[in-house]
């Protein structure tokens, strides 16, 4: 069966000309990182892909050296743990798929790093998803260990309800509610998901800048050069 259909919502980075708003993917970075990364890997990114964009070079490094990677070997041939590297991919939650599974009661927790794109309508869906949580109609069962959300595709999943009113406490006093991080955790995958949409904008918007001028120019020079044959 099909998730119930979700709304539009007015993404402020939508507009043609409209960038991220980074407070916001800076917000939604921390509500990944305290909520979601202890089930969900974002294994396309690096520590370094948040420098100037949610965080300074040295805020990055700070949260980068708090994990501990494994490296090596080393010349003895042997395999050691380190501080994590700004040049380090986020940690992963699990040590392998059946690891994942075996802690949610069967299910995968998808990688998030491309999720907006991965499902149809992304931003808002997992928008949807996230705040859809309530209790089931009468008389539909929900089996042990999944929980019904009307958004996902059959009803019942096993991820739990993560997000409540407080569920994180935002270093820039923003009040946490539970559309506040869910806005702010899906712009952080939106960006993640496409972080190069800023650039795609500028460029498309100076390719028609240049385009109009080049334009502008050709009908001039055309009245110009055919006016003595008219
Ligand atoms: C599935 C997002 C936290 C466990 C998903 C899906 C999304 C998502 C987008 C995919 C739904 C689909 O397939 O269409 C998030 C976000 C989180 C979060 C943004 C943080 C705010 C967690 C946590 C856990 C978890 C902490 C573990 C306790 C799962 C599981 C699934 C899932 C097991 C697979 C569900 C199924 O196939 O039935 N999550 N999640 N999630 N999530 Fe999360």
């Amino acid at each position: 069966a099909e998730g119930l259909h979700c709304p539009n919502y007015p993404w402020p980075h939508k507009g043609i000309l409209s960038s991220y708003n980074h407070a916001s993917i800076r917000r939604g970075h921390q509500v990944y990182q305290q909520v979601c990364a202890s089930c969900h890997s974002m294994s396309l990114l690096s520590f370094r892909d948040l420098v100037g964009v949610a965080y300074t070079e040295e805020e990055v490094k700070a949260m980068a050296a708090e994990i501990e990677v494994e490296d090596g070997p080393n010349d003895e041939g042997e395999m050691f743990m380190r501080p994590g590297k700004i040049s380090d991919k986020f940690p992963q939650p699990y040590k392998n798929e059946q690891a994942a599974r075996y802690a949610n009661a069967g299910a995968y927790p998808p990688d998030l790093s491309l999720i907006t794109k991965a499902r149809h309508n992304g931003q808002n869906y997992v928008f949807s998803l996230l705040t859809g949580y309530r209790d089931p109609p009468a008389g539909v069962e929900i089996r042990e260990g999944l929980y019904y959300n009307p958004y996902f595709p059959g009803g019942a999943i096993a991820m739990p309800k993560m997000l409540s009113d407080g569920a994180v406490e935002y270093e820039d006093g923003t009040p946490a509610t539970e559309s506040q991080m869910a806005k702010d955790v899906v712009t952080f995958l939106t960006w993640a998901a496409e972080p190069e949409m800023e650039e795609r904008k500028l460029m498309g918007f100076k390719w028609i800048l240049v385009l109009s001028l080049a334009l502008i120019a050709a009908g001039y020079q055309r009245r110009l050069r055919w006016s003595v044959l008219k």
